[in-house]
């Protein structure tokens, strides 16, 4: 049987290997960490050195910063681990060689700053110091105060979180790309609520336009 067309789905019961149960759990949780701890960044940093605004918000807001990217660094190391033990399926078979070789850099780039950003803000912290979090418990610190390297890692922190939030950007541009105009099942092999990790539903198109 000939490739269907884009508008003509094809029939033939395909055979996606989804993403482990376990895999979409870390991948959606991460998503939510994440969707929580940028706004919350970038708003306190407005209110404090931006606006000069040192009271109970600002510091909740802080407090709240540095306790979720203890634990997104957490969920991170589970979840790498995870990956490089158990792995993950092979590319979808829509994607053309290019785009397999983009998604796997934009895939471990973004692991890579997902570890180097919670990594360079708990430095931070250290340097600063600044260890205290919700106006009691004090967070381990693991090297000496020291205000000049704060300054520079600081500046790191930012710019790995903004190269990040780029890289985001461009990886659910791709997945929206591949719903709405591939109409391809890259998207279905990451949703949450599938039972096993293989799609046994006809594909939503099956023929691959290279
Ligand atoms: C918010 C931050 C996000 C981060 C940090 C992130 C990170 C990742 C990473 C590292 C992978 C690779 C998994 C692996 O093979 O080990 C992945 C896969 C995937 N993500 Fe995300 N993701 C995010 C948001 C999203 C969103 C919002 C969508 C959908 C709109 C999405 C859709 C997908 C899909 C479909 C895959 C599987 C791609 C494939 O089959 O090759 N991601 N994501």
């Amino acid at each position: 049987m000939p490739n269907s067309t884009p508008s003509q789905p094809d029939s033939r019961a395909s055979h996606i290997e989804c993403y482990r149960p376990l895999a979409r759990v870390f991948h959606w949780l991460t998503v939510l960490l994440l969707a929580t701890q940028f706004p919350v960044g970038l708003y306190m940093v407005y209110r404090g050195p931006g606006q000069n605004i040192w009271d109970a918000t600002t510091n909740t807001l802080y407090s709240g910063h540095k306790l979720v990217g203890v634990v997104i660094f957490a969920l991170v190391v589970l979840r790498l681990s995870y990956r490089l033990i158990v792995g993950a399926p092979a590319p979808a078979p829509t994607l053309t060689r290019w785009q397999k070789v983009i998604s796997a850099l934009n895939h471990w780039s973004m692991y890579l700053l997902l570890v180097l950003v919670p990594v360079l803000g708990y430095l931070a912290i250290c340097y600063f110091p600044a260890l205290g979090i919700f106006g009691g418990v004090s967070l381990p610190a693991i090297v000496a105060p020291d205000r000049a390297t704060y300054d520079q890692v600081i500046d790191w922190h930012a710019a790995g979180a903004g190269a990040l939030a780029g890289l985001i950007c461009l990886h659910v541009a791709a997945a929206l790309y591949h719903y709405f105009i591939r109409r391809d099942d890259v998207l279905a092999r990451m949703l949450p609520g599938l039972g096993d990790s293989r799609l046994e539903t006809p594909a939503r198109q099956v023929s691959s336009r290279r």
